[in-house]
């Protein structure tokens, strides 16, 4: 969702903007446009579509040393090159690219902005002109800004060009991500390392209500007061190999393949070389004091947190409870007495999670967030953080991060549960049973194409599926219907095998592609094979998924037997392929579905 890159400095602008905004398209965008400047000469170029369509406009001519560039994800007005950023003021004399939402944007133009003829229907255009209009009236450009963000309400990342003063670009952010990339002789702005990686691996973080000024020398962080705040910089550890694509035809492909190597990391990290777990014993405390364990989450990661719920209440003998992080930010349920939050986040940039997040800290209720990018927002503001080590996930529909979740908070209810002296935590040999489900996956990796040939019979010419299956493998149904919805488009439901029948086996049919998943015991896997009997014997047109040891004749894909509390992970790689399949064979641009968006940094 909106991508920023800015540059300031003795580097080719134009380059670094476009391979940096190359780098941001995982997140989602359906416009883009840069600025560009060189001494008094400046160029300004935006298009709808994707990079390779604003490519195809840049000319030899839109050169210079400085420059902010931006995808945008459509909030407000329509995808068209009016609301595509940079926006400008109304002399054209300041250039702003900006991420997140502007909340009182109409009251700003009414207030400040009579008379002002507008471009477009963007919030953006409403804050530059705000900028244009106090510099009019006598302010400098700093003042101006500050003044300007006095105003602003919401959420916001900002980089600011005075087309008449290129050496220095202003920025400013609250709430939305944004982070400050150190070079020799140029400095950088960007809402994730990732478009800055081949540029430098030395970063300098921004926190709300802070402005950076930065110039080709230096990076000074300040209040809203202009009072300077010493801020040290850091060495990311991404790797430039980690977010290129080698030989794959799509991201999402790799980050299937790279579940086992994920998995034996996290081993490496969260266990040492006897098995010991290696969890903060903090964070161990903080989990054993609690009454209740409250996860909260969105999208695939809220139903990492529901894989992952039987295993952490058997471990940890606390009760587990799911929030939709953008339901419980407005909408806090009676809590128990003492209350433990979870924050699930691939990102940890995500705004519903981080509004919860606001109100649990309000509250003082301890947190802890599992992530897969360290210094996130939601890591920074959260009382403990546990890190995925994942690798960068860059296809949108997020399969490895899901993976890890589950495999990170496994250390941690183990962990938990042996210092509670449970028997069951203590027998429970995680880092042996997490080797087996490594091998799981690479023996269900194996069979792609067996999988890719039934994906094509069952999903080729369908409009909608559903997937069914009891406890644990309903939670993986609804993973594995969200990712089939995601990147093929086709309508799917993720099922309680048992519920079916109570309404909505109305809409079986002839033909209707039904995924049977069958793991746990053999009770659980004889009703839900009543269950697929009872859609079958409706004309559904159906496919199991089975794990070992529970398998019978005429079952499609059989996965290799894992522990009970890690089956999650072993059954949803086959569903995770079965996605990847129908969408490629429907001919999608499978990391990049239409709409979607990889960092949700609105609410
Ligand atoms: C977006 C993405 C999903 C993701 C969700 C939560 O909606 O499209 O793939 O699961 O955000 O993201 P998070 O980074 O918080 O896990």
């Amino acid at each position: 969702m909106c991508g920023i890159v800015g540059v300031v400095g003795n580097r080719n602008a134009t380059d670094i903007l476009m391979q940096g905004l190359e780098k941001l398209e995982y997140r989602g965008y359906d416009s883009a446009g840069i600025y560009v400047a060189n001494g008094h000469k400046s160029s300004l170029v935006k298009s709808v579509g994707r990079i390779a369509d604003l490519r195809a406009k840049i000319g030899i001519d839109v050169a210079g040393s400085t420059g902010i560039g931006h995808t945008r994800w459509a909030t407000h007005g329509q995808a068209t090159e009016d609301n595509a950023h940079p926006h400008t003021s109304a002399t054209g004399r300041f250039v702003l690219v900006h991420n997140g939402v502007i909340e009182n944007y109409l009251q700003i133009k009414e207030q400040y902005l009579a008379g002002h003829d507008l471009k477009g229907q963007t919030d953006t255009e409403i804050a530059v002109h705000l900028i244009g209009q106090f510099v009019e009236d006598g302010l400098s450009v700093l003042e101006a800004f500050k003044k300007a963000l006095s105003i602003i309400e919401g959420s916001y990342a900002f980089a600011l060009v005075d087309s008449e003063d290129t050496d220095t670009v202003y920025v400013a952010k609250n709430k939305s991500p944004l982070l400050i990339g150190l070079g020799d002789g140029y400095n950088m702005v960007c809402s994730d390392a990732m478009a800055m990686i081949r540029e430098t691996s030395e970063f300098m973080e921004i926190h709300d209500k802070e402005m950076v000024i930065l110039t080709k020398d230096s990076a000074t962080v300040t209040d809203y007061e202009g009072n300077e705040i010493e801020r040290g910089s850091y060495t990311a550890e991404l790797d430039l190999s980690d977010i290129g694509k080698g030989t794959y035809p799509f991201y999402m492909l790799k980050e299937i393949d790279e579940q086992p190597t994920v998995m034996r990391k996290l081993i490496s990290t969260y266990a040492d070389s006897e098995g010991n777990m290696n969890i903060d014993p903090a964070i161990v405390k903080s989990v054993q004091e609690a009454d209740r364990i409250y996860i909260l989450a969105a999208g695939t990661s809220y139903n990492a947190g529901f894989a992952s719920k039987t295993m952490l209440e058997k471990l940890t003998d606390t009760p587990v409870e799911l929030g939709v992080a953008s339901e419980w930010g407005y909408n806090m349920p009676l809590l128990s007495e003492k209350p433990m939050f979870i924050l699930l986040s691939q990102s940890g940039e995500t705004a519903d999670s981080r509004q919860v997040l606001v109100k649990a800290n309000e509250m003082g209720i301890p947190s802890l967030t599992v992530t897969n990018v360290p210094g996130s927002t939601l890591s920074r503001e959260a009382t403990y953080t546990i890190l995925l080590h994942a690798g960068p996930e860059i296809a949108v529909a997020s399969t490895k991060a899901y993976t890890a979740q589950v495999a990170a908070l496994a250390f941690l209810a183990k962990a938990v549960g042996e210092a509670n002296g449970k028997a069951e935590a203590l027998d429970f040999d995680l880092v042996h049973e997490l080797s087996l489900v490594a091998q799981s996956i690479e023996a269900t990796l194996s069979e792609k194409d067996m999988i890719a040939e039934k994906v094509e019979k069952l999903l080729s010419t369908t409009r909608n599926a559903f997937y069914i299956g009891r406890g644990n493998d309903y939670y993986v149904a609804m993973e594995a219907s969200l990712k089939l919805k995601e990147i093929s488009y086709i309508q799917c439901e993720g099922f309680a095998a048992g519920e079916l029948k109570h309404g909505t086996i109305s809409l079986i049919e002839d033909g209707t592609p039904v995924i049977g998943l069958i793991s746990s015991s053999e009770l659980v896997a004889a009703h839900t094979r009543g269950n697929i009997q009872e859609v079958a014997a409706r004309g559904a047109h159906v496919l199991t998924v089975v794990e070992e040891g529970l398998e019978r004749e005429g079952d499609d894909i059989v996965v290799n037997k894992v522990h009970p509390f890690l089956a999650t992970i072993g059954m949803v790689i086959p569903t995770q392929l079965i996605a990847y399949y129908a969408s490629l064979q429907r001919g999608l641009d499978v990391d990049k579905p239409r709409n979607l968006a990889k960092a949700v940094t609105v609410e």
